[in-house]
C-alpha cells in the first residue's frame, strides 16, 4: 500500500460512516457520533432544558413506581444482572439502584455506553453515592455488546434502555434491535424500556428547538468532531439546525441546513464535498410512539409488554417486556 492510499483508509466505523453519509444524496450523519466529551456535555445541558420534558417524565415515572418496577426485577437466590444500554450519567437509574440497594436486592449493575467519558464518571459517582452496588461498566456499542450478553445465562437478566434511546432507530431497525435483545433473553429475563409518546406536535417541536441553541450546538457537534478528528474545515456557523415533526408517523427529524453554497475538505477521508445553498444533512431521528406501535414493534420482535408506567401527563412511558 502506498502512502496516499494508507492516508485515506476508511479504517474506523466513524470514518466509513462519515464518508458514506456525506457522499450520499441527500446527505446524512449518524447521531451516535454526536457523543464525544463535548457532545455528552451538550446532552447533559439538553436534559436540563425546560422544553426537554423526556428526562423529567422518566424521572417522575421511576420515582413514582420504584417499588412496582423493582418487584418485577426480583429474582431467586441467584440474584440478577441489571444491564443498562446507553447508561449516560445514570441520573435516572440511580433512583432504582438506590431502592434495590437499600432493600438488599441481590444484583449487579452493568452499565454500557458508547462514551468512555460517561462510563468513567458514572463508575466514579456510583462508588461515592451507592458504594454497596456492585458495578461492572463497559464501553461499547449496543450491537457489539449484545453479542457478549449471550454469555450471561447463569441467572436472571434485566436489560434496561432508558431515555427513549430506541427512538434513534426507525421501525425496521428498532424491530431488529428488539429482536437481538429477545435473542439474548431467557424466559425469565426482562426488558425495561422507555418510549417517548406522541403528544401535541408543538410540545415535541419545542423539545428539539430550544431558543438557547443548545440543541443546535448538539447537532453541530457532528461537524465539530469531523473538523477536529478528521481535519475537515466545516464552517459550522454556515449551517442552521432545523427540526421537523410528522404527527402521523411520530417521527421527529433533525437536519443541518447549509445557509450558503460551500465546499468542505475532509483530508483524513480524502474527500471533497460540495454543498449547494439550502442543502441538508440529516442528523437524527427521535421517534415518538403510542401503545399500538409499541405492541406492534414488540410483537414483531417476539416480545410482549407485561407492564407499563406513565407520567402524570402521559407524555412518556416505560414498558416491561418478556419473551412471548
Ligand atoms: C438521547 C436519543 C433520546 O432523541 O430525544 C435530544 C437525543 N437529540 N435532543 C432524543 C436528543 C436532541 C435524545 N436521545
Amino acid at each position: 500500500m502506498n502512502e496516499t492510499s494508507r492516508e485515506i483508509a476508511l479504517d474506523t466505523p466513524f470514518k466509513k460512516e462519515v464518508y458514506d453519509g456525506l457522499s450520499s444524496y441527500p446527505k446524512y450523519l449518524s447521531s451516535k457520533y454526536i457523543y464525544d466529551k463535548k457532545g455528552d456535555k451538550l446532552f447533559q445541558e439538553i436534559m436540563e432544558l425546560p422544553e426537554y420534558y423526556l428526562t423529567n417524565c422518566e424521572f417522575e415515572i421511576l420515582s413514582t413506581h420504584t417499588k412496582a418496577i423493582a418487584e418485577f426485577f426480583r429474582s431467586n437466590n441467584k440474584g440478577f444482572d441489571l444491564i443498562e444500554l446507553g447508561a449516560g450519567d445514570g441520573k435516572k437509574t440511580k433512583i432504582l439502584l438506590r431502592y434495590l440497594s437499600e432493600n438488599d436486592f441481590n444484583f449487579r449493575y452493568k452499565p454500557i455506553d458508547i462514551s468512555q467519558n460517561a462510563i468513567d464518571s458514572l463508575t466514579k459517582t456510583l462508588s461515592q453515592e451507592l458504594p454497596k452496588v456492585r458495578v461492572d461498566a463497559e464501553k461499547g456499542e449496543y450491537f457489539q455488546v449484545l453479542e457478549r450478553l449471550q454469555s450471561f445465562t447463569e441467572r436472571k437478566k434485566v436489560i434496561m434502555v432508558l431515555g427513549s434511546n430506541i427512538g434513534n432507530l426507525l421501525h425496521p431497525r428498532a424491530i431488529s434491535f428488539l429482536t437481538k435483545l429477545k435473542d439474548v433473553m431467557s424466559d425469565e429475563d426482562l426488558l425495561f424500556m422507555g418510549f417517548d409518546q406522541k403528544k401535541d406536535p408543538q410540545t415535541i417541536l419545542d423539545a428539539y428547538n430550544d431558543p438557547t441553541g443548545v440543541t443546535a450546538a448538539f447537532n453541530k457537534n457532528l461537524l465539530v468532531r469531523i473538523n477536529t478528528e478528521l481535519g475537515a474545515n466545516f464552517d459550522v456557523a454556515a449551517f442552521k439546525h432545523w427540526e421537523r415533526y410528522d404527527p402521523e408517523t411520530g417521527t421527529a427529524k433533525s437536519f443541518l441546513v447549509a445557509t450558503k453554497a460551500q465546499q468542505v475538505e475532509i483530508p483524513a477521508l480524502g474527500l471533497h464535498i460540495d454543498f449547494e445553498q439550502w442543502e441538508t444533512i440529516h442528523t437524527e431521528i427521535s421517534q415518538k410512539y403510542d401503545d399500538k406501535t409499541v405492541d406492534w414493534l414488540a410483537g414483531e420482535a417476539g416480545l410482549k409488554a407485561v407492564a407499563q408506567y406513565a407520567d402524570g401527563k402521559k407524555y412518556y412511558k416505560n414498558y416491561i417486556f418478556s419473551k412471548k
